[in-house]
């Protein structure tokens, strides 16, 4: 089966950069065409620098990186993530990027991308601006995209920047509501998921045992990101790409608070009859992995 082209937008970040060398480890089954990147974890100059770090470390300059939003849509500006270090990779030593930035910003290129592509599977695990962007400047956007593949949100437990909000939804929570309300096929791998795909001191002996530039920098970032969030939320996101039938996953109609205050980003999932009210499902929401055989898939990946 030829392997599944898709565009990825993200905000590298540790995570972000622990789900791309996933993702380039398996060129048999995933083809990533593009990067697309926004302000999150970090500002937008690290985010793009870093993502084509990562690129250059794994020889693929041939992928095109795309600069995009650096503020969120209503709020004039971010919320930066701790947990990531000043560089947004813990502390890296991988080389300044000398790649070039493609030309144009991140949402026209999604716009153009999923045109020429005619139906484009999109990964995202930074908050969602570009998309939303895209999807404003573009209302057709929807019939060119197949499905989106979302690392965010916390559907059934407590956020982890508000008690309400995970920190992409949290970051944008507008531009959360607007990709969750414009038909397209979601799956999302919210932190009802990502807190059980965690990193263990085994996993991590494993890479270390690696000898190759890219696991000595997955490890790097075990270590150093692990240290303060186990969590492997990005990656869970690519994982669901390359095994699905490593998820549990429940159908829901879910639409994004964009209250002020600790619900602005809050997931609202309705499941039952009486919740849906008339509503369709809009989205798959990941509830469960293997998490023993997600590490496997991560560490495989490397070798
Ligand atoms: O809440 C975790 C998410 O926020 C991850 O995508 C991490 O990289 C940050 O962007
Ligand atoms: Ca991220």
């Amino acid at each position: 089966m030829a392997a599944l082209r898709f565009l990825y937008d993200c905000d590298p970040g540790a995570d972000d950069a622990l789900a791309m060398l996933l993702a380039l480890g398996r060129p048999d089954a995933l083809d990533m065409i593009a990067v697309t990147c926004v302000a999150g974890n970090v500002g937008l100059e690290p985010v793009v620098n870093n993502a084509r770090r990562i690129l250059e470390l794994c020889g693929r300059q041939d992928i095109p990186v795309y600069s995009g939003a650096a503020r969120p849509i209503m709020a004039s500006r971010g919320r930066l993530s701790i947990m990531h270090g000043s560089d947004g990779l813990a502390g890296s030593t991988l080389p300044k990027p000398t790649m070039p930035l493609a030309d144009g910003h991140a949402a026209n290129a999604v716009s153009r991308i999923a045109r020429s592509e005619g139906k484009l599977h999109i990964c995202a695990t930074g908050p969602l601006t570009n998309l939303a962007l895209a999807l404003l400047l573009d209302p057709d956007l929807p019939d060119f995209i197949s499905a989106i593949t979302i690392m965010g949100g916390a559907a059934f437990c407590p956020g982890n920047t508000t008690p309400l909000a995970e920190f992409n939804f949290a970051v944008d929570p507008h531009a959360a509501a607007i990709v969750f309300d414009s038909c397209i096929p979601i799956t999302m791998l919210g932190l009802d998921v990502t807190r059980q795909a965690t990193v263990t001191e085994d996993m991590i002996g494993q890479v270390q045992a690696i000898d190759n530039p890219v696991a000595r920098e997955a490890a790097h970032l075990l270590i150093n990101y692990g240290a303060k969030d186990p969590c492997l939320h990005d990656p869970a996101a690519i994982a669901w790409m390359l095994k699905p039938e490593m998820f549990d996953t429940k159908q829901a109609h879910v639409s994004i608070s964009t209250d002020s205050g600790p619900a602005a980003g809050q997931v609202i999932a309705a499941v039952s009859e009486r919740h849906l009210d008339g509503r369709s499902p809009n989205c798959a929401i990941v509830t469960g992995v293997d998490a023993e055989e997600f590490r496997r898939v991560f560490v495989d990946a490397l070798n």
